[in-house]
């Protein structure tokens, strides 16, 4: 009896622990949909410290009194190619083939890709990106610039807020070169 006991309890216990890890996004798998990431936590790696990045605020509320800002702005891959080379940097989509942008309405829709995390392919120098040979690179002028991780996102995420900071200098913005505006110990 009180074997069996233990048994149930090391299995109900398993079973939390096994809950709370799953890591995001999380699977709902009776409708098959990837829930949308509310905050997320970036830089885990960064000497300089981790970033809280509210993705919410950015893409569903709008952040500063902005409207939100759309998915592809930020995800340029999750959408056909002929919208993606609209931008002369873009030449790339994922998958390939694709024919949805990814908007806060298609998200919801089945036959949307699975959304693909951005470090998927702008990872850290020296490491390798899971879906691409090498870490993706831009040339502009004679300059170029791979875009690891650090100089994907700061690119994506400074201009606006230094903008934003421009037209209203009592803005929450983080500023591009107060790096603690963003990047935080503990
Ligand atoms: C198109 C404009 C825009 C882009 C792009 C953008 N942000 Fe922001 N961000 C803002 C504005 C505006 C605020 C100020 C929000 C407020 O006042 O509540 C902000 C605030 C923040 C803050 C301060 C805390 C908070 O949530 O208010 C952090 C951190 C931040 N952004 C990180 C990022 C990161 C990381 C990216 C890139 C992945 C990014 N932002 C891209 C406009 C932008
Ligand atoms: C301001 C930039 C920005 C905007 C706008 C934005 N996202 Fe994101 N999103 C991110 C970042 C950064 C991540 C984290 C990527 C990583 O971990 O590599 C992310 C992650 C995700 C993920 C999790 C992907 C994974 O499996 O790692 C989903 C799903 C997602 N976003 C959906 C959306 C949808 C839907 C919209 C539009 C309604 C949207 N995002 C708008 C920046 C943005
Ligand atoms: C499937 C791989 C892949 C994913 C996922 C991806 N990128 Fe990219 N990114 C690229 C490639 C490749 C380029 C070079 C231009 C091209 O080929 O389209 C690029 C270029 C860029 C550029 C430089 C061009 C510009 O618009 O200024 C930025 C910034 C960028 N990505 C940010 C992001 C952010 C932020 C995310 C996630 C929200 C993301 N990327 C997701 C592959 C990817
Ligand atoms: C808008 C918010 C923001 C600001 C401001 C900012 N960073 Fe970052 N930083 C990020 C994000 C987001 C990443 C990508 C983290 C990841 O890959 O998960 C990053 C990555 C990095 C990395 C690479 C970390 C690694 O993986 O090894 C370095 C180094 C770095 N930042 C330094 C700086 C410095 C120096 C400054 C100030 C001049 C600065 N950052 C300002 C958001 C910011």
């Amino acid at each position: 009896m009180k074997v069996r006991i233990i048994i149930i309890c090391v299995f109900m216990l398993s079973c939390l622990f096994f809950g709370f890890r799953s890591n995001f996004p999380k699977i709902n798998a009776q409708k098959n949909e990837i829930e949308f990431p509310e905050i997320i936590v970036m830089g885990q790696q960064a000497m300089l410290g981790r970033i809280t990045f509210n993705h919410a605020k950015h893409a569903i509320q709008g952040p500063g009194g902005l409207s939100p800002i759309a998915c592809v702005y930020c995800h340029h891959v999750e959408q056909p190619l002929s919208e993606a080379a609209k931008n002369p940097l873009h030449k790339t989509v994922f998958p390939a083939d694709r024919i949805i942008t990814l908007t806060a309405e298609t998200f919801k829709d089945i036959n949307t890709p699975k959304v693909i995390g951005c470090r998927n392919c702008h990872i850290r120098k020296d490491a390798t990106p899971t879906v691409l040979k090498e870490i993706p690179q831009i040339s502009e002028g004679d300059k170029i610039t791979v875009l690891t991780n650090h100089n994907a996102f700061h690119r994506r995420c400074a201009g606006c807020h230094d903008q934003v900071l421009k037209d209203n200098p009592a803005s929450n913005a983080p500023k591009s070169t107060q790096c603690t505006s963003c990047h935080k110990k503990s």
